[in-house]
């Protein structure tokens, strides 16, 4: 089974966490292609999304699921996304899709994060997926530097501006044993918008799509 398949699997599998009459969050990235594939087949059944992306807000309109701004809302039941990487303690690297800010504030927000993903994802520790950060494009080299001193090979992400307008480097060669600490050092540097570390927001319930079905794992924070 291929891992298209596999992110399939998971995809489908989100559709027992979504409940009736709620707008869903809905984040980003190949395995949401699936997600939104599968929510289209309910979607009599919900108000709607908040999505986490352009292109996501394309895929959603295209299945006929309006879409609604998430400046009207304070909180949501539910938030679906992928990851690049999740560890035992469902923290995560994220943005490999360029979307982390959104997908952060949306994941925030919800009272519930199911995250979907095929089994090649899971890691013990995080940081082989280089960690994707945004930045105000006035603070590359900056950042840059500060990432360099704590220990991380930042690059550039060329030909890349997200939905916010901004531009990502992304930092090789971490090894990231305390995920938490490493997000509030990144977030805190001037010209950050957002670290692609999902720690102090981890996921709430991980849906793995193996070759012999669906590992459910709960988040007992
Ligand atoms: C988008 O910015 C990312 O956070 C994605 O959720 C993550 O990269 C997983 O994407 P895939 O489903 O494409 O692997």
């Amino acid at each position: 089974m291929n891992l298209n398949e596999l992110k399939k699997k998971a995809a489908w599998a989100a559709l027992d966490y979504i409940h009736p009459d709620t707008v869903i969050g809905v984040g980003t990235g190949t395995t949401i292609f699936y997600f939104i594939e599968a929510l289209s087949t309910i979607k009599h059944l919900i108000y709607g999304a908040v999505s986490s992306s352009n292109s996501s807000t394309l895929l959603l309109q295209k299945q006929g699921i309006e879409v609604f701004d998430l400046k009207n809302f304070s909180s949501l039941r539910v938030y679906v996304d992928s990851a690049d990487e999740i560890n035992n303690h469902m923290q995560m690297i994220k943005g490999g899709g360029a979307a982390l800010t959104r997908e952060k504030i949306i994941a925030t927000m919800s009272k519930k994060f199911i995250c979907i993903i095929d089994n090649s994802k899971s890691v013990d520790v995080l940081g082989n997926f280089p960690l994707p950060i945004e930045i105000i494009p006035m603070a590359l080299s900056y950042v840059s530097k500060e990432i360099i001193k704590i220990g991380g090979n930042p690059r550039y992400r060329k030909n890349v501006i997200t939905d916010n307008g901004n531009i990502i480097i992304d930092v090789h060669d971490l090894y990231i044993t305390d995920p938490i600490s490493m997000e509030k050092k990144i977030n805190s540097l001037p010209g950050v918008v957002t670290v692609g570390l999902f720690a102090s927001r981890s996921a709430d319930v991980l849906l793995i799509g193996t070759k012999n079905g669906i590992k459910t794992i709960k988040n007992s924070k």
